[in-house]
């Protein structure tokens, strides 16, 4: 056969296009990788001394920086810095899509998890289990644990184990530190190392990132040029759909955030307040009672909320919203299906419609920031 003949070349250039396009082929944006820690320090364990509480962080520079401020990623619970690499199913990722618009990105294991090493002893692990994964997060639509969920249809692939997808998705999933008070104090502590080592950035959270990224904003706001918060920890004061009980007594931190007048005891200084839901599938929200406290150090960040149309979070973000507005917090939420983006779950940026999404956010960006 004659490869080089018109027919030959043109079925060739064929495949090769067909190939190409084929989504786990999609290459990741080329960028200048460096990784180094920060946040740790030495301690005298039991079997002598040893570095604790140190963070990875993975800095990727796009080949045309031209962005002011980079993006410090924090993830949500049981995640690493993988989730805004390559989606799952091979696509590009979030990290890809900021490189192109010229942005530095810091990425994160958070302490004790992934590349951050964890003391054996110090506190107690925890990890998800496959039917957790996929009634909150891959095929939520199934076991319809809150309302909206039947309105999931973004997540690629079945959702299930056996689906390439998937077993990708969960063999992610990493353990991850149950203690509370040790995870949003190692989180912070080493946030905060991070932004006096490379200056100012704009955070983006995720879920149980959520509470970081304001605690870090409370220490040094002057370094915090913005939050993008997608479906950060939430409502306040309660746990909802995942958790149940009292949560959060700050508000939307576990631990204490500075308000203005100052806060000693949150029982008793945040004088609580149930609002209820205007709509159907919408959760009774607590608030303050007026005159609010302010979260004074937050005031001058620009915050962005969003949250997808299907997530657990559909039911009870807006609470977080009003309740940061009440208390000062210039905060804009993009309630996706009110833009026009549908059937998405927690995990949006690794969803069929990712780069959707993340177009409205930088626009946002551009616009406030
Ligand atoms: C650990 O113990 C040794 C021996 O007592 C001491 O020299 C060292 O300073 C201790 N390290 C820390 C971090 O406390
Ligand atoms: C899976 O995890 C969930 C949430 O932690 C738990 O409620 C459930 O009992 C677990 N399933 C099994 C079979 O242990
Ligand atoms: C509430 O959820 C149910 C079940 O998904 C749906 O049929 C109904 O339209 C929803 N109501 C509103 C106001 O969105
Ligand atoms: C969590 O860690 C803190 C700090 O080490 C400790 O004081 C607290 O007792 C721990 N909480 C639980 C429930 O183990």
């Amino acid at each position: 056969m004659n490869f080089s003949s018109p027919f030959w070349r043109v079925l060739l250039l064929i495949v090769f296009l067909l190939w190409s396009g084929t989504p786990c082929h999609a290459a990741e944006t080329f960028a200048s990788r460096s990784y180094f820690y920060v946040g740790g320090h030495y301690e005298n364990a039991t079997n002598g001394e040893v570095m604790v509480d140190q963070m990875y962080v993975e800095k990727l520079v796009p080949i045309h920086p031209t962005q002011k401020y980079p993006l410090f990623f924090i993830t949500g619970a049981a995640q690493t810095a993988t989730n805004w690499l390559n989606t799952p199913d091979g696509r590009q990722g979030w990290a890809s899509y900021f490189l192109d618009q010229g942005y530095t990105l810091y990425l994160t294991d958070q302490p004790q998890r992934g590349r951050s090493p964890w003391l054996p002893g110090d506190g107690t692990l925890s990890n998800y289990n496959v039917s957790f994964v996929q009634n909150y997060f891959t095929t939520i639509q199934v076991a319809k644990l809150w309302p909206q969920a039947s309105l999931h249809t973004q997540w690629p692939g079945t959702g299930q184990p056996y689906d390439p997808t998937f077993d990708t998705f969960y063999a992610s999933q990493l353990q991850q530190q149950s203690n509370l008070t040790l995870t949003t104090t190692n989180n912070i502590h080493a946030g905060i190392s991070l932004l006096k080592l490379i200056g100012s950035a704009i955070l983006i959270t995720h879920s149980h990132g959520g509470p970081y990224g304001w605690g870090i904003a409370d220490a040094v706001p002057s370094l915090v040029k913005g939050i993008i918060a997608i479906e950060p920890e939430g409502p306040p004061f309660m746990g909802m759909i995942v958790a149940s009980g009292k949560a959060r007594p700050y508000g939307v931190t576990t631990l204490p955030i500075t308000y203005d007048p100052p806060v000693t005891d949150p029982v008793v200084d945040l004088a609580q307040e149930t609002v209820k839901s205007m709509r159907e599938n919408l959760s009774d929200c607590i608030q303050q009672q007026e005159p609010a406290r302010k979260l004074v150090n937050l005031i001058d960040i620009p915050v962005l909320v969003v949250t997808s149309e299907a997530s657990y979070h559909a039911v009870y973000d807006y609470c977080t919203v009003e309740y940061l507005r009440q208390a000062g917090v210039e905060v804009e939420w993009l309630n996706l299906p009110a833009a026009g983006i549908h059937g998405n779950a927690h995990f949006s940026f690794m969803e069929l419609n990712n780069m959707e999404i993340v177009s409205l956010i930088e626009d946002w960006t551009w616009k406030h920031i």
